[in-house]
């Protein structure tokens, strides 16, 4: 069977207040529409239309990736003229799907549920039962439970609006039938639309069943309209990654405080703390530890490290067996080796650092390649930067370098060489040896300390 997905997104979203069109507003830093996007192209044998209107050259061109039919529907004159768009590509044999940009939280099985459900002489409707139905259409039944129509809203009366089930607005149905639909509808209502809902009692006027189903959360078929409900939406899609990653074996210590803004690959027996931000692309071997509050993007973080609290890492890759941190920064292009430190307030930027090599504290290493077993110590600072061009550091194997030391590149620090604290090293140094450069220690016998001038 071929099917027809409709994705309705041409609404303005005025709740939202935002310039940016609703479609695009991001949960886990992707659009709510590339949700919907990503959930129905796990459907077989489907062709994808989306219908755009309110800010479409954006939609288009934030999601120009997308293999999809864009249809523009130039004013928004309702949910019905919005499919009626699409009605002239819709194959008379294929079933229809209809779906909304704005709810991006629906789960795969409850639409495999609704399209079990469908069938040349059955529409099926994802309905929900709300303890405040305020806002939905209402699903109104005959005595014996019979779907007869749905009443918006602001059509109902009193009566149809104490009733609980609401219309999700997703549905599927033949395309035949749905295009005969179409054409019947009219704007006859409170707010001067085409309701796509009309076509309930026209299915009932022409025989057809009505199957309901019902997704298990509540949560699935919310919508976005402001910035209160994308907050919402927002923290139940990152429980629902939390308990993803838990189910895979990752200890979580609070799952409520975690943000997954991408993928997340893992290992065996990683442990997370609290507050821990991952976007991008990431990866975690075995036995990763993160601490509190680190910001991780596309990273690559081998078996055994130890991440302490309060890093921020990005594109970077972190060989087994190293520790970062607390407070230390990775920037791109950063390469760690297995086996090092990289201890509190250091900075690395574009640098490739050998393994068992240790950067502990109060470093800048920037545009630098260090080999093994290089200990940096604190204070360290490569200088990079002529205020123009940057340059390169490149510090060989054992090397030492003394706290307080100034590298200005280019420059390069021979194997095992030692330099000593407080230098300003501007010639390579020779292997073995010991350089430095800083002026010979004195003390002045005769100097005084300036003492305050009295006040007159
Ligand atoms: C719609 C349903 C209502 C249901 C509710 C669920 C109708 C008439 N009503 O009401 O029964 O309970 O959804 O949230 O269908 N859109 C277009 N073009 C238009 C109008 C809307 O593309 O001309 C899109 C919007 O961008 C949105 C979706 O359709 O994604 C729903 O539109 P919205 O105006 O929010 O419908 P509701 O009034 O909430
Ligand atoms: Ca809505």
């Amino acid at each position: 069977m071929n099917l027809t997905t409709i994705i309705l997104a041409a609404g303005k979203g005025t709740r939202m207040r935002s310039q940016l069109p609703k479609v695009l507003h991001s949960i886990g830093s992707k659009p709510l529409l590339r949700h919907v996007y990503d959930l129905s192209i796990g459907l077989e044998n489907n062709t994808i239309h989306i219908v755009i209107g309110h800010g479409s050259e954006q939609v288009k061109k934030t999601l120009a990736d997308l293999p999809v039919n864009w249809i523009e529907q130039p004013q928004q004159l309702g949910t019905g003229h919005a499919v009626q768009q699409v009605s002239s590509q819709i194959d008379d044999n294929s079933m229809v799907l209809i779906l909304y940009g704005d709810v991006p939280l629906l789960q795969a099985e409850t639409l495999q549920l609704l399209l079990s459900e469908t069938n040349e002489k059955t529409l099926a409707l994802l309905t929900v039962n709300l303890v405040n139905p305020t806002g939905y259409g209402r699903i109104v039944r005959d005595d014996s439970g019979k779907v007869l129509r749905i009443v918006e809203e602001k059509d109902a009366t009193e009566i149809e609006k104490k009733i609980a089930e609401g219309n999700t607005g997703i549905l599927a149905m033949q395309g035949k039938a749905l295009k005969k639909w179409l054409s019947q509808l009219n704007n006859n209502n409170a707010q001067g639309e085409y309701y796509l809902t009309d076509i309930i009692a026209l299915a009932v006027a022409d025989g057809f069943e009505i199957a309901t189903c019902s997704p298990e959360s509540e949560d699935e078929v919310l919508g976005v309209n402001d910035k209160l409900q994308l907050a919402h939406l927002e923290r139940v899609y990152q429980l629902q990654q939390a308990q993803n990653l838990m189910r895979q074996g990752v200890t979580l210590r609070d799952p409520t405080r975690f943000d997954l803004r991408g993928l997340l690959e893992v290992g065996q027996d990683v442990e997370i703390d609290v507050n821990v931000i991952f976007e991008g692309e990431n990866r975690l071997g075995n036995n990763v530890n993160i601490g509190a509050n680190c910001s991780i993007k596309n990273a690559t973080i081998g078996d055994n490290v130890i991440v302490l609290a309060n890093c921020v890492i990005e594109d970077a890759v972190i060989g087994a067996n190293s520790r970062i941190g607390p407070f230390a920064r990775l920037r791109p292009e950063t390469i760690l080796a297995t086996d090092t430190h990289i201890g509190n307030f250091v900075e690395i930027k574009k640098s490739i650092i050998g393994q068992g090599s240790k950067i502990n504290h109060l470093s800048y290493i920037g545009d630098s390649l260090i080999g093994k077993k290089v200990n940096i110590g604190a204070g360290t600072i490569t200088c990079n930067y002529d205020g123009a061009n940057k340059f390169q550091t490149i510090i060989e194997d054992g090397a030492f370098i003394g706290s307080d030391t100034q590298l200005v590149a280019p420059v390069t620090i021979g194997k095992n060489a030692t330099i000593g604290a407080g230098s300003t090293i501007t010639k390579d140094t020779p292997d073995n040896q010991l350089t430095l450069s800083r002026s010979k220690q004195m003390s002045l016998e005769s100097w005084q300390r300036p003492v305050k001038k009295e006040k007159l």
